[in-house]
């Protein structure tokens, strides 16, 4: 990979987004315009000088990272999440940039703002707390043509005041009763289920998804089971298969939490339209050679060529997969009642990826 002396982050993350784009099929121009603008002013940064910002996008402090749909299909997206930095980061100064880089994308492309205007309020305390306030996350399809998607966080006044302001913000979609669905099969165990993002599609379409994630804390794959049974249509077995794949014979998940998250289109409320389980595989195997492994059996079993995800890693990194865990920061499993997706959520490394602990 290219680190010279004086790499910056831009130039690092740019290059592997390239690369990235190639694997996938389409022009890298506009993915990388978006990408520079997003990394605000982390991107001219010198790789030698620390992060600007302890950003919890990645576990390395990175701002970014990639991911990579794949549709049972044969359809392929490629993602990224990030974190907008200004000169000065702070959590409020964060919040600032983060509201005017929409402002920003809102002059240059078609943006659906009605539900973000809706409930931006209650993600923006005046003194945020918590990991992060909005993060971005840019879609693109097969040409190249990005979609945009906000992620807020339900702990940014608190986290007692988590759920009451996840409840209102539907009830300001006008899906009130969402709320209740994820409750009664996401939100039963205590303070060991989390409220960890609430997110908005800004597009136009008319399946433009509201999302909740709920983070479980010392699940085991029943909690997550029953969490699927809330999707009419679809087969919850499928998720605890995943997680005997992916994760081995691991009774209880004690590391970092499995994530549901569930979509919801507008009329359709008290079915979500899918449901989502995010693996986050680095806490559940040795290193990435091992959540490779067991990935491409995933890959292979959902007729996706396991070739790919090879290409994929190359990528982005040249490093020993066996030398860390943690380039594959996450597997996620989208289950609707017509299609099936995989995604792969792959870590730039930027600053020297996830730290080692003893296993
Ligand atoms: N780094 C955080 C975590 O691992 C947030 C995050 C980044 C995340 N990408 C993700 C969470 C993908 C779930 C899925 O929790």
């Amino acid at each position: 990979m290219l680190r010279d002396v004086g790499t910056t982050l831009g130039e690092l993350t740019k290059s592997q987004l390239r690369n990235l784009c190639r694997v996938v099929g389409i022009d890298a121009d506009e993915p990388v315009r978006l990408l520079g603008g997003v990394l605000g002013a982390a991107d001219s940064r010198p790789l030698s000088e620390p992060p600007l910002w302890p950003s919890d996008v990645a576990d390395d402090a990175t701002p970014i990272e990639f991911s990579v749909q794949f549709d049972d299909n044969g359809a392929r997206h490629l993602r990224i999440l990030a974190e907008t930095l200004p000169a000065h980061p702070g959590p409020a100064a964060n919040l600032r940039a983060a509201r005017n880089l929409i402002d920003d994308l809102a002059d240059r492309y078609d943006l659906s703002l009605d539900r973000l205007r809706a409930v931006q309020d209650l993600f923006s305390g005046t003194d945020p707390q918590g990991k992060f306030s909005w993060w971005f996350s840019f879609i693109f399809d097969a040409d190249g043509t990005p979609k945009f998607k906000m992620y807020f966080n339900p702990e940014v006044s608190g986290a007692e005041a988590a759920p009451a302001l996840v409840a209102e913000a539907f009830e300001r979609l006008g899906m009130a009763d969402a709320y209740r669905t994820v409750s009664k099969y996401a939100l039963q165990r205590g303070e060991l289920d989390r409220l960890s993002f609430f997110a908005l599609d800004l597009d136009h379409s008319r399946q433009s998804r509201v999302k909740l994630y709920i983070g479980h804390h010392a699940a085991q794959a029943d909690d997550v089971e029953f969490a699927a049974s809330a999707v009419p249509g679809i087969d919850p077995a499928q998720v605890r298969e995943f997680c005997s794949l992916l994760a081995g014979d691991t009774p209880v998940f004690r590391g970092r939490p499995l994530i549901s998250s569930y979509s919801f289109v507008e009329g359709d409320q008290d079915k979500p339209s899918n449901y989502s389980l995010y693996m986050p595989i680095r806490d559940y195997v040795r290193d990435d050679a091992v959540a490779r492994e067991r990935l491409q059996r995933h890959l292979r079993q959902h007729r996706i060529s396991p070739a790919l995800l090879d290409e994929v890693i190359a990528a982005v990194t040249d490093r020993e997969l066996a030398a860390n865990a943690g380039l594959l920061a996450h597997v996620s499993l989208r289950l609707s009642p017509n299609r099936t997706g995989t995604t792969v959520y792959v870590s730039s490394e930027a600053y020297g990826g996830t730290h080692r602990q003893a296993r």
